[in-house]
């Protein structure tokens, strides 16, 4: 199988496999595509929940992104866990020193067991300078709220927050929706031409572990491959309603998704 593209993964390493790094790894890698790593953080972690979490040093998570990329330029890189200024400041600076482009970010701030991810103060340097450098941010509902202040209870607020994201400098936005306790999932995909509700019937399960590293991840790597933003989000998502569908039945809490399953959806990206 010829490697369809390169992609570099800066993101928190779980433990327990679902999520994070993890997760970013055998997503790319299941949609045929060469993943590279810097990391932000080890937690140690299982499905059901957070149990502690190293930071890894600003200046090792540049020479993480900068040694690699210097070498094997990436086609398109995913962002997930930044918990500090320092961090977000000195990721801000390696991804313009090596002008690397096509950049997804997925600002993650809370597990889904409730652990913070991301202190105060990096939230608002990362609203104030990294989201305007990167092609599409991917919050989910929660993390929408914090950026926006404003509260999401529907389907308008959810587009409400995605033109406040637009205002304060994004290109894209995705606000997923799996956390608005509805029967279908509307994750909604804005920019400045046009809105699209993506719909899925909502799948009852609990096993949703890494779920949101997954898609961002999945929209990265078809990104990187030459799709357009709008078709990457459709894509990626279809790619993560699968993998929720065919999941295993592993731990006790939240369990992860199936990353494996990712053959039906290669006949149709072809
Ligand atoms: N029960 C479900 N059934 C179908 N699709 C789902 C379900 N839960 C989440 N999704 C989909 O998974 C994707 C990720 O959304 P979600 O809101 O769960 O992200 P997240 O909160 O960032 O996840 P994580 O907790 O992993 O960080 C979206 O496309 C969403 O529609
Ligand atoms: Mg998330």
């Amino acid at each position: 199988m010829k490697i369809k593209s390169k992609i570099l993964i800066i993101a928190g390493s779980d433990s327990s496999g679902g999520a994070g790094i993890q997760a970013d790894i055998k997503t790319i890698t299941s949609l045929g595509s060469y993943a590279m790593t810097a990391v932000t953080a080890v937690t140690a972690q299982n499905t059901k929940g957070v149990h502690s979490i190293v930071s890894i040093p600003s200046k090792e998570i540049s020479n993480q992104i900068e040694f690699t990329s210097k070498d094997i330029k990436p086609d398109s890189i995913k962002i997930g866990m930044l918990h500090s200024t320092q961090v977000v400041n000195s990721v801000i600076k390696s991804l313009k020193k090596l002008k690397l482009k096509k950049i997804i970010l997925d600002p993650v701030m809370v597990a889904k067991g409730g652990a913070k991810l991301i202190d105060d103060k990096a939230i608002l340097v990362l609203k104030k300078k990294l989201i305007k450098r990167v092609d599409l941010i991917t919050p989910n509902i929660p993390e929408a709220e914090i950026l926006t202040k404003i509260k999401i209870q529907s389907i308008l607020d959810m587009k409400n927050a995605a033109k406040i994201l637009l205002e304060l400098g994004a290109k894209n936005v995705l606000i997923k929706g799996g956390h608005l306790g509805s029967k279908n999932m509307n994750d909604i995909f804005v920019n400045k031409k046009e809105i699209v509700i993506f719909t899925n019937k909502k799948i009852k399960t609990k096993n949703t572990h890494g779920t949101g590293c997954t898609l961002s991840s999945a929209i990265a790597t078809y990104y990187g491959c030459g799709k357009t933003i709008k078709k990457s989000c459709e894509l990626g998502i279809r790619y993560v309603n699968n993998a929720i569908r065919k999941r295993p039945n592993f731990g006790k809490g939240n369990g992860p998704i199936n990353h494996l399953n990712s053959f039906i959806i290669e006949k149709k990206f072809r």
